[in-house]
């Protein structure tokens, strides 16, 4: 059995371990990681609670841990205040300490939600992460974001706080369809693009699931490194972090136009970076053989690298975007595979070349 270790230093400083099989281990870890926990809140939903919720506890339970278990209904609508709430009253009614501990089982919107709630309950309490979706394992789990969505739209509310301990079972990828996996590609493609041209082309050479798993501990570690140093670097998003942002300004208007059901959030950042490269060419900021790499390693694992949208979403999206700042936006662009260009840019000449290029 072979395990990895990585460590981010931001926060208290938080190890990544990925290994087959930790679920069942996943005791021992966090009692070595976080000795004082005598409770532990295991956060899952309804997915992923019945195929690896019971091994998870069998596993906190024989090494001393109480465990109290919460499984709230799996999908996006479930990233909101009210459920928080609901997990702030558990466990206060459950006598939660300070010294306690969250167990975020599961995708995003359960490490995004059991984040928040670790984060605030007692002003903040011990957080595992051990996420169960390739989307969370290469990116959410990582980094220290928490947040729910509000009515305005989707991450409003959050805060910045580290897990002590990332538990990463490659397994568990195993049960994920094939929507979700190929979801979870486009953030691993995005860490080829912005930051390891040779991982690019080790993407490229493996266009099916099958092959990606074949390697998916070096996967898993090469996107995991790269979002560490890149958190070590930038813990606060002002900086350097706004890289992982690549594709997701378009991406946001196109999950806005599907009314955030119609594409999923891989879906809509594949065609995101798909139109980024296009926008880098239009600005002569790319080089013109971009987009056309960029769609070749996008479509053989079926996902989109073009989404119909109009105008007005695109305005929203650009409009809202947490990384701009007034009138102006930073836009993350490509020079080619591998090398990254933040740009600040008035949103209206963003708007205008985003225009020219729809128009063709
Ligand atoms: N998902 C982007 C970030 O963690 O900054």
């Amino acid at each position: 059995m072979e395990t990895t270790a990585l460590h981010v230093e931001a926060g208290a400083g938080c190890d990544i371990l990925i290994e087959d099989g930790i679920l069942d281990r996943a005791g021992e870890h966090i009692k070595a990681a976080l000795p004082r926990a005598k409770r532990i809140f295991v956060i899952t939903d309804t997915n992923v609670s019945p195929l690896y919720g019971p091994r998870l506890v069998a596993s906190l339970e024989t090494h001393g841990f109480e465990v109290h278990t919460r499984v709230i209904p799996a999908g996006e609508p479930s990233k909101c205040a009210g459920e928080l709430v609901a997990l702030w009253e558990w466990m206060a009614a459950h006598g939660v300490t300070r010294t306690d501990a969250v167990a975020a089982l599961g995708g995003g919107v359960v490490g995004d939600l059991a984040g928040f709630a670790a984060s605030t309950i007692l002003r903040g309490v011990g957080l595992v992460q051990i996420p169960t979706t390739l989307l969370s394992q290469v990116d959410s789990s990582v980094g220290g974001k928490t947040a729910i969505d509000l009515t305005a739209g989707k991450n409003l509310a959050g805060t910045f706080y580290q897990p002590g301990l990332v538990l990463m079972d490659p397994e568990t990828l195993r049960t994920l369809p094939d929507r979700d996996f190929m979801s979870g590609m486009a953030e691993v493609v995005k860490y080829g693009c912005i930051w390891d041209a040779g991982f690019f082309d080790f993407l490229a050479a493996r266009p099916s699931r099958e092959a990606l798993m074949g390697d998916i501990p070096r996967i898993l570690r090469t996107c995991c490194d790269i979002k560490r140093q890149v958190v070590n670097a930038d813990e606060r998003d002002t900086g350097l972090r706004m890289i992982l942002n690549f594709g997701h300004t378009l991406g946001h208007a196109y999950e806005l136009a599907g009314n955030y059901t119609r594409w999923s959030h891989g879906e809509a950042v594949a065609a995101g970076m798909a139109a980024a490269a296009k926008l880098g060419v239009e600005l002569e900021i790319t080089d013109a053989a971009v987009p056309g790499k960029i769609e070749s390693i996008l479509s053989p694992l079926g996902l989109p690298t073009k989404i119909p949208c109009d105008l007005e979403h695109i305005r929203r999206a650009v409009g809202v975007d947490k990384k701009g700042s007034g009138d102006l936006v930073t836009l993350i662009l490509l020079e080619k595979i591998g090398v990254v260009r933040p740009l600040l840019l008035p949103k209206e000449d963003v708007l205008a070349a985003l225009e020219r290029l729809a128009g063709r």
